[in-house]
């Protein structure tokens, strides 16, 4: 692929714009500088450095972010800054878009690409990718209410109760929630219907995938394929028992 358009693909401005940034002298390929916006490279491993800055070829964009809180999850967002922000302009530029949407109060795990098909699958009701939710009650959590989660609490406008796969309990105010669907304040409106309150509220896994220990608030890192692998598997049935 001409250099041009690699560095297009990937973000980087207009084709124009790109072309007069490598006759500019900013780009090298493979650790070599390169003036020729139509040089041909093979995009297999083609990793390229515009400015001083790294990147690698990628066809796709698959990376995970750690939310911190008073983000909102929208382009255009009314109080908060976006979590766009927090992501550096050609990821940006190249339309990554997140895969469900936290609150501006919920931090954690949360996962973008630019793959439309990728964000149709791990969003798709159909497909019930299990999301696991660290919630902090403002009251002490009962067995009565692990289970009531479990079983299923009616939810305003909704036709039938809603059940969590597994609810785990960490601590007197803390459980693990495993949900199978995303809706709207989903986490809050079960924790209510249970006459409890959420003070607190992360997500630490999207199916296989759990929030790692060293990706700290606001920082993102591309998927590997041993994390997409893990996000490609069919989600396992997690429903459990109280
Ligand atoms: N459920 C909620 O109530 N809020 C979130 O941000 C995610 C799930």
């Amino acid at each position: 692929m001409q250099l041009e358009r690699v560095l297009h693909s990937q973000g980087f401005g207009s084709r124009k714009a790109c072309r007069i940034m490598v006759r500019q002298g900013e780009v090298t390929v493979n650790g070599d500088a390169c003036d020729d916006p139509f040089a041909e490279f093979d995009t297999e491993n083609l990793n390229f450095s515009v400015n001083g800055e790294p990147w690698r070829y990628r066809e796709k964009a698959y990376l995970m972010l750690h939310k911190p809180a008073n983000y909102e999850c929208s382009h255009r967002t009314q109080h908060h800054p976006t979590i766009y922000s927090l992501l550096p302009y050609p990821l940006v530029a190249r339309d990554v878009q997140c895969i469900g949407r936290l609150d501006e109060d919920t931090t954690g795990l949360i996962l973008l690409s630019d793959d439309g098909q990728f964000i149709h699958r791990m969003s798709s009701p159909k497909w019930k990718v299990p999301k696991v939710y660290e919630v902090t009650a403002k009251h002490a959590v009962d067995e009565k209410q692990i289970s009531d989660l479990v079983k299923g609490v009616q939810l305003v406008d909704e036709p039938a109760p809603i059940a969590a796969l597994a609810c785990k309990q960490i601590s007197d105010h803390v459980i693990h929630l495993t949900l199978a669907e995303g809706k709207y304040h989903q986490v809050k409106r079960m924790v209510a219907a249970i006459s409890n309150r959420v003070e607190g509220l992360k997500r630490i896994r999207i199916g296989e995938l759990s929030l790692p220990d060293d990706l700290a608030v606001g920082q993102w890192r591309w998927l590997d394929e041993a994390a997409l692998v893990l996000l490609n598997q069919q989600p396992k049935n997690e429903r459990v028992s109280a």
